[in-house]
């Protein structure tokens, strides 16, 4: 699987993160440190420094590289040994030693590396990424389970009808006493679908009283192959980033891009907030009264890494089955000495990926967002009022746009 996996491009970091001081990550079991020389280059190297293994974590950033803060070595981001300062000055023994070092990329507030072999595909310009006129949030955990358990979850639309319907329901009665009687997420699903497309697999529902021409049926969103979910609607347009860490951690961000009605002029955003989603209680128990929340519970206690010969599969899991399925012929791929899907080389197609989300979501309207403000992460975020503001404004503005074309202007 690591092979496979090796084909992609991960966040290692956010932007604003990272100043002069080194950060320590770990990414698909192996131990890194990011930096930023003086002149403004971002570098992935080995943790450990190739003369005698201390930490480059704890390095100095020099104008081309990092300097290993135990005796003074210097790397540049392409892993050359710059320096070696207490070897006589007329030793080549700095050009026979290179320290693993791979491509990064700062793409959207974020850092993205690749540890595959080369030539380096390009780093895919998702539209969340690139897109000019939008507000961006991000929110992230570290978590104690493979990347795989939220994958899996990412094709599973039944859940969201009783993980986020009936048991948030049971948690708020829970806790306040009084069960409440519905959320976006309550009506039950009809049916569901799945389609394989160039970047995946877009999952599509169809709820009670809805049909194939709502845009959840119809348009659907995404599962972008190996490790993101795109999800949204039209002014919340969100990636959820499953960071395999290692076999039994994974690095979950929570992108975010927050988008106008068309003609919309959004105000300025001086720096991307960033917030850790607080997903544990003090006592160590799951925080499951909102819904990011209540998936984490989820894939937590199917295990870190759990056991599938002990699951029994219905027909309602068959996106699950599906998602295996792919990765299976992946793996062959690679084998091959192939591309996997998803895999970039050609610019022209890289300028800016679009990936098809619903505008219209669960019925759309101010109770959709409403809701997901009310049950979401969102409560956590100190930034919640501004974009509260911000859909206010949108709804304000649509209605302006709508009076006008009444009005004949
Ligand atoms: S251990 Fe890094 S320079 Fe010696
Ligand atoms: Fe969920």
């Amino acid at each position: 699987m690591g092979e496979l996996l090796r084909r992609y491009w991960y966040p290692i970091a956010i932007s604003s993160e990272l100043g002069i001081k080194p950060l320590r990550r770990r990414l698909l079991g192996e131990d890194l440190v990011v930096y930023r020389t003086r002149s403004g280059r971002v570098g992935v190297m080995q943790e450990s420094c190739p003369h005698r293994r201390a930490s480059m974590a704890y390095g100095i950033p020099e104008e081309d590289g990092l300097r290993c803060g135990y005796h003074g070595w210097v790397f540049d981001p392409e892993g050359t040994c710059l320096e070696q300062p207490a070897e006589p000055a007329s030793s080549t023994f700095k050009d026979r030693i290179r320290a693993t070092a791979y491509p990064a990329q700062e793409l959207g507030g974020m850092i993205h590396v690749y540890l595959g072999p080369d030539p380096a595909p390009l780093l895919p310009r998702f539209d969340l990424y690139v897109w000019e006129d939008v507000w961006r949030e991000i929110w992230w955990a570290d978590l104690p389970f493979s990347w795989m358990n939220p994958m899996e979850n990412s094709v599973d639309p039944h859940h969201a009808e009783w993980l986020h319907g009936h048991y948030g329901a049971f948690v708020d009665e829970l806790e306040t006493g009084v069960k409440r009687d519905a959320t976006v997420y309550v009506k039950p699903h009809q049916k569901v679908g799945f389609d394989e497309f160039e970047f995946g697999i877009i999952k599509r529902r169809m709820l009670e009283g809805a049909s194939e021409e709502d845009d959840d049926w119809k348009i659907g969103h995404p599962l972008v192959f190996p490790h993101m979910l795109r999800r949204g609607f039209a002014w919340q347009h969100m990636f959820q980033i499953r960071v395999p860490v290692d076999d039994h951690t994974t690095r979950h961000y929570w992108y975010t891009a927050y988008k106008g009605p068309e003609g919309f002029v959004m105000p300025a955003q001086d720096e991307i907030p960033v917030m850790e989603v607080p997903w544990q209680k003090p006592d160590g128990d799951f925080d499951v009264s909102f819904v990011d929340g209540q998936d984490i519970m989820a894939w937590a206690t199917q295990g870190a890494i759990y056991d599938r010969s002990l699951e029994h599969l219905g027909q309602s899991d068959r996106g699950i089955i599906m998602l295996r399925r792919m990765f299976e012929r992946e793996l062959e791929k690679v084998e091959q000495g192939l591309d996997p899907i998803g895999v970039i080389r050609d610019p022209a197609k890289n300028e800016i990926i679009s990936l098809p989300t619903e505008k219209k979501k669960l019925g759309g309207g101010t109770k959709y967002w409403k809701d997901l403000i009310a049950t979401g992460t969102h409560r956590y975020s100190p930034f919640t009022p501004k974009i509260t503001d911000l859909f206010e404004q949108f709804e304000e503005y649509e209605r302006r746009q709508a009076d006008a074309v009444r009005d004949g202007q």
